[in-house]
């Protein structure tokens, strides 16, 4: 007997996989993993990330999906049930509270970045018909960051595509965006990294992403390779245990899919880094301490100077919108869930815009920290640093490790190997204690470390 979620299924096995993908391939991958590996000293900081997704991301991603296709509701009602049928403490749905904050606000800077990409889009469309080219990246970078209404303008645009899927629910909505877009950004990134080997600085991109300089290591570093493992899988905010609670049980195994969203994942990242490393190299710039910016300021000159350059930008920027596209999408639709739970089925509409718009206000915080409060700090950080350093490098790890100890230690063995069943002994065992002990403290170690 297997219940089905009131919002909706995943029509198969495959949908699930793009859905999730969908959700964890974003601007995670393509313009936050550069540039964090670019501020944080190359191929130390990769390696600790690569260790952080196999130990801790994975086996998280798996609790999460089965989480979630058990109790088949949104996060905090799925932990109300599950706590209530296993006899443990109703404490644990604070799980699902993090996870609704943490997507609010990451979905708040996430919006300001992807309309970023949304005006870059717009600006190679306006180059095919005859614009001007971008001659000077970094002065076109600026100028869209110092310009608050054009930044609020291209938020809004984003928020408003996000809500129009969500309001349309899982069949409609969530499905039809990552059919195709995904594979053609897979292939476009492929191109790039083709485009990189040409220019003869692939060897010394491969080297500062793969060779690591311990000595450039801080705590710090620790809790940044954390974050960024937990934001690149959308973990530790619900969001796959909102998309397992639409994952119909026939034949679909949780290591399995688990491992291609992961492997799927952590290849766009790397590609990334194989692309814009080597265009970074080649027009002679530091390929440290990047920024936010690093692709809007590189990626650029490569597409200036390469033939069809223009179209490669515009296909470049307007897919990664697209991927952004479906990440925020996945940031909206727990807490649309849950409302849509609260308020009774007919109001995903209100549910969605009620959320989004809650996030897009938050969304002006990031957007005026970028021109007229670009002084304002809030420990070190400007105010949309600040957000992200709470919700990605903060909220998500607790949120992650509360998961692990839920799915660890209060959910019972029975209810796992159900969902778990095809998954040999040895590897059951051994994912169960990732869950109790490895991740749990690898995950408080990282916390504790950066705090004091
Ligand atoms: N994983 C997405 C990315 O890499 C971001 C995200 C985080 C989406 C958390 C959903 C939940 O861009
Ligand atoms: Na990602």
């Amino acid at each position: 007997m297997d219940k089905t979620s009131i919002h909706g299924m995943w029509s198969s096995r495959l949908m699930f996989i793009l859905a999730a993908t969908g959700s964890a391939v974003g601007l995670g991958n393509i313009w936050r993993f550069p540039y964090m590996t670019s501020d944080n000293g190359g191929g130390a900081f990769v390696l600790v990330y690569l260790g952080c997704i196999l130990l801790v991301g994975l086996p998280i991603l798996m609790a999460e999906i089965l989480i979630g296709r058990h109790g088949r509701v949104s996060p905090i009602n799925t932990l109300r049930g599950l706590a209530r049928d296993s006899g443990t403490s109703r404490g644990w749905v604070a799980i699902g509270w993090v996870g609704i904050v943490a997507g609010i606000l990451i979905l708040s800077f996430y919006s300001v970045v992807a309309g970023w990409t949304l005006h870059y889009t717009f600006l190679y469309l306006k180059q095919l018909v005859g614009g001007a080219a971008i001659t000077d990246p970094g002065a076109t970078f600026s100028a869209l960051l110092s310009d608050p209404l054009e930044l609020t303008f291209w938020h809004a645009l984003f928020m408003l595509l996000t809500v129009a899927v969500v309001a349309l629910g899982v069949e409609k909505g969530l499905e039809r965006a990552v059919r195709f877009l995904m594979p053609a950004l897979f292939v476009l990134l492929l191109m790039l990294v083709v485009y990189g080997m040409t220019t003869g600085f692939m060897g010394q991109a491969a080297a500062f992403l793969f060779r690591p300089d311990w000595s450039v290591i801080t705590g710090g570093t620790f809790l940044s390779a954390m974050g960024q493992a937990f934001f690149t899988l959308s973990l530790g905010m619900c969001t796959m245990m909102t998309y397992g609670a639409y994952l119909p049980r026939e034949g679909v195994s949780i290591g399995r899919v688990g491992i291609a969203v992961a492997l799927t994942d952590t290849s766009v990242a790397l590609l990334a880094g194989l692309a814009i490393f080597p265009v970074v190299l080649s027009f002679g710039l530091d390929p440290a301490g990047g920024g936010p910016g690093l692709i809007f300021t590189s990626l650029p000159l490569a597409f200036e100077s390469m033939p069809f350059g223009i179209v490669y930008g515009l296909l470049f920027f307007g897919l990664l919108s697209v991927a952004a596209w479906t990440s925020s999408i996945s940031l909206l639709e727990p807490a649309t869930a849950f409302l849509v739970e609260k308020f009774g089925i007919g109001h995903r509409k209100r549910a969605a815009l009620t959320i989004a718009g809650l996030s897009w206000l938050l969304g002006l915080l990031s957007v005026l920290s970028l021109n007229l409060w670009s002084g304002v700090r809030i420990l070190n950080r400007d105010i949309m640093s600040f957000i992200e350093f709470i919700a990605n490098d903060l909220m998500l790890p607790l949120g992650g490790l509360l998961i692990a100890l839920f799915a660890g230690w209060a959910l019972n063995r029975t209810i796992l190997r159900e969902q778990l069943s095809d998954m040999p002994e040895a590897l059951f065992t051994a994912w169960r204690w990732l869950m109790r002990v490895v991740a749990p403290a690898l995950v408080l170690i990282v916390l504790v470390r950066a705090v004091v």
